[in-house]
């Protein structure tokens, strides 16, 4: 007779260090269609399963980089500008459920003009509304808050309405409406900030 696993329980949502233990869970959500990178939505999850499968150990490492050691970024207009300290978390409740991430410039809460913000989060289409991205920005900014930043700025579509609630359920104030640099898209945006 064919046994069947027992349903799988969810566990409250934790931040996970990416590590080579949840790698299959990551990877098969990028399969499944689910995208780190909300602006190269498409070329991110294939160009992260082709580093996976090239070399798991290096790809885990290179999402958790708070001395920049991973070199320069090639922007899409051809030039090249240093690469900020920064980190990824894994959203976890016993399954991959999504990634936000974190990057700053040492020494002050300002950033270069070609970043749009300090904080980046994607919850798989299939693990929304349950909450994890509100949560997942409430404990990831208990950990920035040690770092003695006096505030994170953040963007967002203007119709992205479930993000901008996720932000001002954190206490994200509106700061301003603004067009993004031609590298961005050049599409207008709205910039949030949320003082620590
Ligand atoms: C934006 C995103 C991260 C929200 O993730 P989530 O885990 O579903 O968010 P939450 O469950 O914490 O919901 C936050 C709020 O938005 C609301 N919401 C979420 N999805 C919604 C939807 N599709 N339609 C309407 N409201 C929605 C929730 O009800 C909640 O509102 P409430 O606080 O009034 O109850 C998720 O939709 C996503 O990954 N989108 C694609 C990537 C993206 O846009 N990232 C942010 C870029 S700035």
């Amino acid at each position: 007779m064919l046994q069947h696993p027992p349903p799988k329980k969810e566990r409250p949502l934790q931040l996970l260090v990416p590590d080579l233990a949840h790698l299959d869970g990551y990877a098969a959500a990028l399969r499944r269609g689910w995208s780190p990178d909300n602006v190269r939505v498409e070329e991110a999850p294939r160009e992260e399963l082709a580093r996976i499968e090239a070399n798991p150990a290096a790809f885990v490492a290179s999402l958790d980089d708070p001395d920049a050691k991973a070199g320069p970024i090639s922007l899409a207009d051809g030039t090249t500008v240093p690469r900020l300290p920064g980190y990824r978390r894994w959203m976890w409740d016993g399954e991959f459920c999504g990634s936000i991430g974190f990057h700053w410039q040492p020494g002050t809460a300002a950033l270069p003009t070609h970043v749009l913000g300090h904080i980046g989060y994607a919850v798989a289409p299939w693990k929304r509304r349950r909450g994890y991205a509100t949560l997942a920005l409430a404990m990831l900014l208990r950990e920035i808050a040690r770092h003695g930043m006096s505030h994170v700025d953040l963007t967002t579509d203007p119709d992205n309405l479930p993000s901008q609630k996720v932000i001002t359920a954190n206490g994200g104030l509106l700061v301003e409406r603004f067009t993004k640099v031609a590298g961005h898209g050049g599409t207008e945006a709205l910039l949030f900030r949320i003082p620590l």
